[in-house]
């Protein structure tokens, strides 16, 4: 289209081949240092972090955990956001989780851990008290930090006692905005002891990807917040829709029966049942009064949460008008001044869906810089619509609208208006027939032709056989090193282009861009990939506005054999420029060998010159969070849980991984999450 730059034709630097080693892995002719890393502090008043785990503060003024998605926010000569590029600038970063906590307490363990395993919002607590203080750093290493990085003769580096530097985090009060009509709704869905008029929420958990807005303000997506609360004693009935929406996000309603010693979660709530910052990590109804407890309080995440990173003292605020899920990145599409914007945005769980939130507001490019107020602008009202992937390479967005009687009489969840559609979103899609995906990840937008691209990572056995795939999920069966695996455990990308090019369109086209797999894996490999290439579990998604690169970034257990998680170069092409493919498919099932075909529209090989792998992580780390200088010189990557699968520290074995305090990077001992700066030695464009 016209005033964009061409597409490249070839990427520009040697593949990186599969690696095992406990570093970062480059092509020759490129760099990279260390930003900052999990428990750096904010002010220099604090304690250098330790790694030792024996921090005396409660972690509110230091760089989280779980490095994830992330943007930069430069600062013209005035102090004010620019979108033009300045030597100075803020980076905003999620802080996804606290599942390697271990790595954060003296011994590596709490002391009632009397199991030895590690305390994962997955995993396992001891029933019984937690400590107060391993619980506040574990509560405040979530969130966003927000810090100032200084251009300097020696690059990038993080600027301590800036008055920017803030952390949003798991407590922050955080504002709930939506729609007018729907606050007494909304209300009621989320009062609780803490504050009986709802219109408060406190903090963000989870956040896994994210988005900027053409705006200037950043986005964090709340992803798998419903595993952080338990449900403890004997507690007043939930009503049957109550109870159905519970379920339908998966968030935990079982109370651990007598004599159980573990359940799922991470016990926050144990320290106290009083004081309010870890009492309303527990769901129980205490009585009749909703006013008086803290049932709802898992009611008041599943968002995405508008952050402005140039006003400190702004409160973030909710917008419950892009619906309520585990949110995975919110990627607006390219805007057009006087057109309304559209915010794509996954559901990351198996067989979920990928959404889109479409602005009442058209685009005014004089609202670059405005804040929370364009923010309030543009985000409180809209439409929400979820896809529907069709056999002819078609498809279709559904809103979800109260007024649509396939919501409006759905049998699972009796839906009250159109606010609860919006905070019951998952509810809505399955009335409307969306299409279950293979675990939407990140979107990201192709910025030279407006198409957008969605990861989805993999989806289990479970979901996908032979007989339960469908043409955007085609695929079913793999062959890993001899060894038969079920469903599609490397994933795929898919992307789709809208009618005439607008964010309002109800139809799209679309193709799989790239099947991941390993490059033996002979009729799962439908992308042809080679040892320079191959990959698997897709997740981070991103293009570069200065060279046009697609990234691809892993986050993977079926390829960690042979190689640690891996960023990808891609040079794309178009929807519909390859053609139809019949994927083969053959998996045992009960032990009887089922087969099937399903046909998909596959986007044209892209071959070693216009897919090559960047960057291999060090063990047990996944690759995610993306961002880059407008002059494409300088890449910010973040490396995210290095030793992941490290034994708890009781067991006397060292850790899976020691990066990069193995690189000379902080204390030496323990992994630490960080955001590294990627950089030519010749100074030259990333990738090209
Ligand atoms: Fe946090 Fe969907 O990855
Ligand atoms: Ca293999
Ligand atoms: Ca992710
Ligand atoms: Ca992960």
């Amino acid at each position: 289209t016209s005033g964009m730059a061409a597409a490249p034709t070839a990427l520009g630097f040697a593949a990186v081949d599969k690696s095992l080693l406990d570093n970062v892995m480059l092509p020759p002719g490129y760099q990279y240092s260390v930003l900052h890393a999990t428990g750096d502090a904010l002010d220099s008043a604090l304690a250098a972090y330790s790694n030792r785990g024996i921090e005396s503060d409660d972690w509110s003024r230091r760089i989280g955990d779980h490095h994830d998605g992330m943007d930069i926010y430069y600062i013209d000569a005035d102090g004010r956001y620019s979108d033009k590029e300045t030597p100075r600038a803020v980076l905003c970063v999620n802080h996804e989780s606290s599942a390697d906590s271990h790595f954060l307490h003296p011994n590596g363990q709490t002391s009632n851990n009397v199991s030895g395993k590690k305390f994962d919002q997955f995993g396992e607590w001891d029933l019984g008290t937690r400590p107060e203080l391993e619980v506040l750093k574990e509560i405040n290493l979530h969130g966003v930090s927000v810090v100032e990085i200084v251009k300097g003769p020696q690059g990038w580096r993080i600027q301590q006692d800036s008055p920017l530097n803030r952390r949003i985090t798991a407590q922050t009060p955080v504002r709930v905005s939506g729609p007018r009509v729907h606050i007494e709704h909304v209300r009621n869905f989320m009062v609780s002891r803490w504050d009986t008029a709802g219109a408060m929420a406190r903090g963000t958990l989870n956040n896994c990807g994210h988005g900027k807005t053409p705006w200037g303000t950043y986005l964090g997506c709340e992803e798998n917040w419903a595993y952080y609360f338990q449900t403890t004693g004997a507690g007043a009935a939930l009503s049957v829709n109550e109870v159905a929406s519970r379920k339908r996000y998966g968030v935990a309603a079982a109370v651990p029966a007598a004599g159980v010693k573990k359940a799922a979660g991470q016990g926050w709530h144990t320290v106290s049942a009083t004081d309010d910052r870890f009492a309303r990590w527990n769901l129980a109804a205490l009585g009749a009064n909703a006013e008086k407890d803290f049932r709802n309080e898992a009611n008041t995440f599943g968002f995405i949460v508008e952050i402005d990173p140039l006003a400190p003292n702004s409160t973030p605020a909710k917008r419950t008008a892009m619906g309520r899920f585990a949110h995975e990145a919110a990627v607006c599409g390219v805007p057009k001044a006087g057109e309304p914007l559209a915010f794509y945005m996954g559901c990351d769980s198996r067989n979920e869906y990928i959404y889109k939130f479409v602005t009442t507001a058209v685009w005014d490019p004089r609202d670059v810089g405005g804040g929370m107020v364009a923010g309030d602008k543009y985000l409180s009202e809209g439409k929400l619509y979820a896809a529907r992937f069709d056999a002819n390479g078609q498809g279709e967005w559904l809103e979800l609208n109260i007024a649509d009687p396939r919501i409006a009489q759905h049998s699972a969840y009796k839906f009250a208006n159109q606010a609860d559609v919006l905070v019951n979103a998952r509810h809505a899609a399955d009335a409307v027939g969306a299409t279950k995906m293979d675990r939407p990840e990140w979107g990201a937008v192709n910025h030279r032709n407006g198409e957008i691209y969605f990861a989805l990572t993999n989806n289990s056995a479970a979901n996908r056989t032979p007989t339960k795939v469908d043409p955007a999920n085609p695929r079913a069966y793999m062959d890993l090193d001899g060894k038969k695996v079920a469903g599609n455990p490397n994933g795929h990308i898919i992307r789709f282009k809208e009618a005439g090019h607008k964010g309002t369109a109800k139809a799209f086209t679309w193709d799989i861009f790239l099947f991941g797999a390993e490059d033996d894996s002979g009729d799962a490999n439908l992308s042809g990939l080679t040892a320079k290439n191959a990959f698997s579990s897709p997740d981070g998604l991103w293009f570069s506005k200065a060279t046009g690169i697609c990234w691809i970034q892993t986050d993977d257990g079926a390829f960690t054999d042979e190689t640690n998680c891996m960023m990808l170069a891609a040079i794309p092409g178009q929807v519909g420029d390859g053609g139809k493919v019949t994927v083969k498919n053959k998996m045992l099932v009960g032990g009887i060998e089922q087969t099937g075909t399903q046909e998909t529209f596959l986007g044209a090989a892209l071959g070693e010159a216009k897919l090559r792998r960047f960057l291999v992580a060090p063990k047990g780390a996944e690759v995610t969070g993306i961002t880059e200088t407008a002059d494409g010189r300088t890449l910010f990557v973040n490396i995210q849980h290095p030793g992941e699968l490290s034994k708890p520290l009781s067991s006397g074995e060292a850790p899976q991984s020691t990066w990069p305090g193995n690189q000379g990077y902080g204390v030496a001992g323990r992994p630490r999450s960080a955001t590294i700066v990627i950089t030519r030695k010749d100074g030259g464009l990333i990738g090209l």
